[in-house]
């Protein structure tokens, strides 16, 4: 197995002492291209026999990467050092996850390879048209992307052993490849309409439109618009340092799980509201909100400790500043709506809403601001997907982030089973009662 260098291990720019009643020691510190110094505790526990506590990671790096980077106060986001509105403004998608992966733009020649070797893997086993069968038609789509990504690895033997770099990009290939064609699958079967095979002529972003919205009765031509939106959505959702999805498949894969395993358990994680689940959120939230006079009595509600409603759409966990993508999101919502012609009352309403809440004392004070997926839903929409269809979107685009993060922590020759501790708060030490006294 390939093993990249040791990069963190140059950068120990300090030491921390830390006094505790066994003595002090000293913990190194990293200092990273970018954002605050990082603290090494590593070796903590056999020196000391203290553990450290942060439950939900919110003070802890778990890992190094060379892939994505946050300022999360000054609202910025970089793949590999590009400014996120520059590569959604002038990439392909292809382009992005090329770069992601290997770490380079590519050029002309690598772009046409990189893009062939996608392109060819795009079919899917038709075994698998028979195990969507088996799903119920009002299946959520998520509920059925976590079962066909996983059965991945049931086709496709080949690929699997994750020492040989060979199967692992092979793997690397047919994932991104034919995420797109499972997703317009799991579209197709929901709306009761036949599989449509890919075309190799499209690039990725106008192959999937195709797939999911073209009708072997008559031919489909893919609208420049759309195709352009939707290259953007997939641009901003590929990467994004190590949220709870990402974090979920580098600790499925340091277990040594086959990829397609852990990209479904990325799949699952990104599922919820709190994460992937949140455009769908935005949109069920809108259509509660109903009307511009309601807006106040929502805003109260997010503000109310008693009350579990939040807005979604809004706060983040990493950006304390206005989330980069959402600014590029909410600049093509205008334009996608004006270019279709769609007069959607819902961009107005959320554009209230976001006024509203950003005036607001209370969201102010917590750094609450638009995220992604607050508009992301509006666009999605105008295009003719349905709700429950926006977090496959998410997931399809993130396949190339994850993917990227799997290959690199593989290829960390620190790399370790992720197993962290816990502060045990149960019974202590307890005499065992028979059934017959309990
Ligand atoms: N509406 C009202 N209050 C909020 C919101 C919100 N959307 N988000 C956070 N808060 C409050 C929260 O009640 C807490 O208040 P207090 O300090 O008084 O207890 C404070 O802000 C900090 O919130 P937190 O839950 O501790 O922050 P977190 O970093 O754990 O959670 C979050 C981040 C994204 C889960 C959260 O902001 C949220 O639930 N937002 C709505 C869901 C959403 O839009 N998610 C998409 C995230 S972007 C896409 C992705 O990366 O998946």
């Amino acid at each position: 197995m390939s093993k990249a260098s040791t990069a963190v291990n140059q950068n120990v720019s300090k030491s921390y002492k830390l006094e505790t009643d066994k003595g002090s020691f000293d913990l190194p510190v990293y200092s990273p291209t970018n954002g605050p110094d990082v603290m090494d505790v590593t070796k903590l526990y056999g020196e000391t026999g203290l553990f450290t506590y942060d439950p939900g990671f919110a003070s802890t790096a778990s890992c190094e990467s060379k892939i994505t980077f946050i300022d999360g106060e000054e609202g910025i986001l970089r793949y590999r050092g590009y400014d996120i509105a520059d590569l959604a403004a002038n990439c392909t998608f292809m382009e992005v996850a090329r770069l992601l992966i290997y770490g380079e733009l590519p050029n002309k020649k690598e772009k046409e390879t990189f893009e062939n070797q996608i392109t060819y893997h795009t079919m899917v086993h038709e075994q698998m048209h028979f195990f969507y069968r088996g799903f119920r038609r009002d299946a959520h789509p998520m509920a059925i992307m976590v079962g066909v990504v996983g059965a991945l690895s049931s086709f496709y033997h080949d690929s699997l052993d994750i020492t040989n770099p060979e199967h692992r990009e092979l793997s690397t290939h047919r994932l991104i490849a034919k995420m797109a064609t499972l997703a317009a699958m799991t579209y197709k079967y929901a709306v009761g309409q036949p599989f449509i095979y890919p075309r190799n002529d499209l690039s990725y972003t106008e192959n999937f439109l195709h797939m999911c919205f073209s009708v072997p009765s008559e031919p489909y031509v893919v609208n420049p618009t759309v195709a352009s939106a939707m290259r953007r959505i997939f641009i901003l959702h590929a990467d994004h340092e190590q949220n709870a999805s990402t974090s979920t498949v580098r600790l499925a894969g340091s277990s040594g799980a086959n990829p397609f395993a852990c990209i479904a358990a990325g799949i699952a994680s990104l599922w919820g509201p709190a994460h992937g689940g949140a455009n769908e959120a935005v949109l069920t939230m809108l259509d509660e909100i109903g009307s511009k006079e309601n807006i106040p009595e929502f805003v109260k509600k997010a503000k109310d400790k008693n009350d579990p409603f939040r807005l979604m759409g809004f706060g983040h966990r990493v950006y304390k500043n206005y989330d980069p993508r959402a600014k590029v999101m909410q600049e093509s919502c205008h334009q996608v709506l004006k270019e279709l012609g769609v007069n959607d009352p819902k961009l107005e309403l959320a554009m209230e809403l976001e006024r509203l809440a950003l005036e607001d004392d209370y969201f102010a004070e917590k750094k609450l601001y638009p995220n992604v997926d607050f508009y992301s839903g509006i666009i999605l929409k105008a295009i003719g997907f349905p709700t429950s269809m926006f977090t496959v979107l998410f997931a399809l685009a993130r396949t190339v982030g994850w993917i990227s993060q799997w290959r690199e922590m593989i290829e960390d020759p620190r790399q370790r089973i992720g197993r962290p501790r816990q502060l045990y708060t149960g019974e202590g030490e307890r005499k065992f009662v028979p059934l017959s006294k309990r």
